[in-house]
């Protein structure tokens, strides 16, 4: 299986891709080159049974899935189909026979294939497929245009929340379907759909759908994100059937009680050679208390196994998704794809080491960051990192694909974020035009829930600790996605303590407690978004302010025009006509709650972002915040830590500049 997934950006939805004048529209296929048969092979004899069994008019079109095998081990080939679940058994029986017909024109002589279509999907491969989440053949659709941005808030707050509680209800179904509507405004309705193939237990249904929904383009009038396991999908137009949904399903016999194993039925493609192995067509059930089993026994091992290394195991790794092999990644072909880490494919260097620009041969661009080879961390704990890191995934975090290990070299593969990072426009007083208000406020609010998902959202809890201008990605379309996070988990530091011997973080951004004490918590997160929120805002840099008005820092520059009820003053020139104020007044407020001295005084980050969501949230007074001109921190804080970034700190102890806070 591919390590990566393929990313494709189509625009207008499906109409356009209609091939032949068919009813069935089709989506995307995935079918990976690497392992082929031959045509008169015993595989394609399997196939061939298992696509006519698949297709035959015995399958279980009412539930609008199916499940079979055919042949014998090597090879064994599995396939399953899934009906939308809005669609009537006729459509889902014409979707699921077009689709196998189709499966021989775009994916001849191909071991595995996943093709989708708007009513059904249609699977097989020579591997285990069932009840096993996988990520190869995902993709990511949306619609051109954007929903306007005076609308934008109400509009994502209302869509996320109807599919949240769509996939609340639909794990809990039967089929694992969910499809329902909001309103947005008088004039504009939302309707979601989420739905997971019914061999997926509630959790990993639930892991594949928020990852699905995660990554769906809020912004858009439409969108979709397909993975094997799951999709998601919404419109501002009713896409599925309605009344289909409505009317209470006469509920299916749930798993157990399916009819017994059909015969083989005749071959469906002309060329086809009569099957005659066996199809095995076998209940549900086997299966699920299999999988169960099987999750419980991979929960206690790997419980027992990382009880030490996290403070919140996770709570499943039966998963295949992100499973540390299927990230690991060839060193030969991150080679080929940097140009041998050339000086010209070098596009950076974050923390803990040099960034290269990357193209794998199909032409997927990925980051390539190859890491000081400094870390402390053993091979094991380095894989089992990675694939905890992997499988934070969020539209507004860069998402790792994968890492290599060769010798000592370490390396981690990111996917490729087009434009540069916030930095690169907000300080530089040619570029930050390009940055008008509406982008600065979807940045802000990209960043919020960005980072909100690493705090709770995730099953894990990641502290940032190096949240700063040049650690926020931009896409295309400026949104936001947060980079380096994980790095702490990845190298090794400790993350079971609070205070921390290293410190990792940089100048400007770090709250006076982790400076000085070492002491991180969510809320040196907090304390950095605030800062990032006054440079977004004023487009100057805290670490390099210049002395205005007696104030040393942004911070305090900040709060002193609050005081004198002068915030606007705050807000760069260029933005300042175009913005509206009462949002940006808003924001700086908030800003400044953020960089409150006393942690327990700065919001949490889903009060954050609620503040940002609502005009109704009151916000508290903030109170003034304290310069930090504390005393040296302790020694022991002062451990050896990898040089990052140039401007990053980076303290050893004889680096006496602790005290001098405002280097210009
Ligand atoms: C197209 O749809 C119509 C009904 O809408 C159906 O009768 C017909 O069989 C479909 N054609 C194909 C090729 O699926
Ligand atoms: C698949 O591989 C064959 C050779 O192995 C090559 O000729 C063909 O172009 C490849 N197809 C795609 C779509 O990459
Ligand atoms: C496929 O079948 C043809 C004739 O039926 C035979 O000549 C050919 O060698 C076979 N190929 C393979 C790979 O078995
Ligand atoms: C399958 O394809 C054949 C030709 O390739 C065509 O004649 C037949 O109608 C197709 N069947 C369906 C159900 O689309
Ligand atoms: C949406 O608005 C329509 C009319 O504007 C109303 O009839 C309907 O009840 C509303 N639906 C919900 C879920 O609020
Ligand atoms: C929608 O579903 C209902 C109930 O299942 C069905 O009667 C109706 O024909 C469907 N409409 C369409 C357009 O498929
Ligand atoms: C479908 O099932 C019926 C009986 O339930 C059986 O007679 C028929 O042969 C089956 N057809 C296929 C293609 O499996
Ligand atoms: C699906 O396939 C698996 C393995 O082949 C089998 O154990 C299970 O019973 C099948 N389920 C259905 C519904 O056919």
């Amino acid at each position: 299986m591919s390590s990566y997934t393929y990313f494709i950006i189509l625009f207008l939805f499906p109409s356009l891709l209609t091939v032949c004048a068919q009813n069935h529209t089709y989506v995307y296929h995935d079918c990976p080159n690497t392992t082929t048969y031959s045509s008169n092979s015993t595989y394609s004899t399997n196939l061939r049974t298992l696509l006519s069994s698949l297709s035959s008019p015995n399958a279980s079109y009412s539930t609008g899935f199916q499940n079979a095998s055919s042949g014998q081990a090597p090879d064994r080939v599995a396939g399953l189909f899934l009906c939308r679940g809005d669609v009537s058994p006729e459509v889902c029986r014409s979707c699921v026979a077009f689709s196998v017909n189709d499966s021989f024109t775009r994916c001849p002589n191909e071991r595995e294939a996943v093709l989708y279509y708007d009513e059904c999907m249609l699977r097989y491969s020579h591997r285990r497929i069932l009840s096993t989440l996988t990520r190869s053949g995902e993709a990511d659709f949306r619609k051109e245009q954007r929903i306007p941005s005076n609308q934008l808030e109400r509009f994502s707050n209302v869509l996320l929340s109807t599919l949240n509680q769509a996939v609340t209800d639909a794990v809990k179904s039967s089929r694992k379907f969910d499809a329902r509507k909001a309103n947005v405004t008088a004039s504009l309705t939302v309707y979601g759909l989420v739905q997971c193939t019914p061999d997926m237990t509630r959790q990993d249904c639930t892991t594949c759908l928020q990852i699905s929904i995660n990554q769906l383009p809020i912004d858009r009038v439409g969108g979709s994100f397909i993975l094997p396991n799951c999709n998601s999908r919404f419109e501002t137009y009713p896409f599925y059937n309605e009344t289909a949904v409505k009317t209470p399903q006469p509920p299916p016999p749930p798993n157990p009680p399916m009819p017994p194993p059909p015969p083989v039925s005749a071959p469906v493609r002309p060329a086809g050679k009569g099957g005659n192995s066996n199809v095995l067509v076998v209940p549900i059930v086997v299966s699920t208390i299999v999988v169960v089993l099987l999750l419980i026994a991979g929960y206690c091992f790997f419980t027992k196994r990382k009880k030490e290394a996290y403070d919140t195991a996770p709570a499943s790794d039966g998963d295949e998704i992100s499973s540390a092999d299927s990230l690991q990644l060839d060193y030969k072909m991150i080679q080929a794809a940097t140009n041998g880490f050339s000086e010209s494919n070098n596009i950076g260097r974050g923390g803990f080491g040099e960034v290269y620009k990357g193209t794998f041969t199909n032409g997927t661009e990925v980051a390539v960051k190859r890491l000081s080879k400094t870390s402390g961390q053993g091979e094991t704990n380095f894989k089992n990192e990675v694939a905890v890191v992997a499988k934070l995934q969020h539209r507004n975090l860069v998402r790792l694909l994968g890492f290599c290990l060769e010798g000592k070299e370490r390396i981690l593969v990111y996917e490729y974020v087009p434009n540069k990072s916030l930095d690169y426009f907000l300080f530089d007083p040619a570029k930050e035009s390009q940055l008008d208000w509406n982008h600065r406020y979807k940045i802000i609010g990209g960043i919020a829930r960005g980072i909100l998902y690493l705090h709770q959202d995730s099953r894990l809890t990641i502290i940032h600790r190096d949240l700063k201008a040049s650690n926020i990605l931009l896409d295309t379309d400026m949104n936001p996605k947060v980079a380096d996070f994980g790095m702490a988990r990845i190298f090794g530091m400790d993350q079971t303590e609070e205070n921390t011997r290293r410190i990792v973080g940089t100048y400007g951004y770090m709250s006076p407690e982790y400076a000085m004490r070492g002491q991180y918590s969510m809320k040196s997160d907090v304390y950095s978004f605030g800062v990032l929120v006054l440079e977004i805002i004023s487009s100057k840099k805290n670490s390099s302010f210049i002395e205005t008005e007696g104030a040393r820092d942004l911070v305090t520059y900040a709060w002193r025009l609050w005081r004198n009820e002068t915030p606007l003053e705050l807000v760069a020139p260029v933005i300042v006509r175009n913005c509206q104020v009462n949002k940006v007044v808003r924001c700086i407020h908030i800003g400044l709650l953020c960089v409150q001295e006393d942690p327990a005084n700065r919001p949490t980050l889903s009060t954050i972002v609620m503040m940002l969501s609502s005009n109704t949230v009151t916000l508290p007074v903030p109170k003034q915040p304290k310069f930090f001109t504390q005393s040296r921190p302790k020694k022991d804080l002062l451990d050896s830590e990898p040089a990052t970034k140039s401007n990053s700190v980076s303290w050893s102890i004889d680096d006496a500049s602790i005290t001098e806070l405002y280097p210009r």
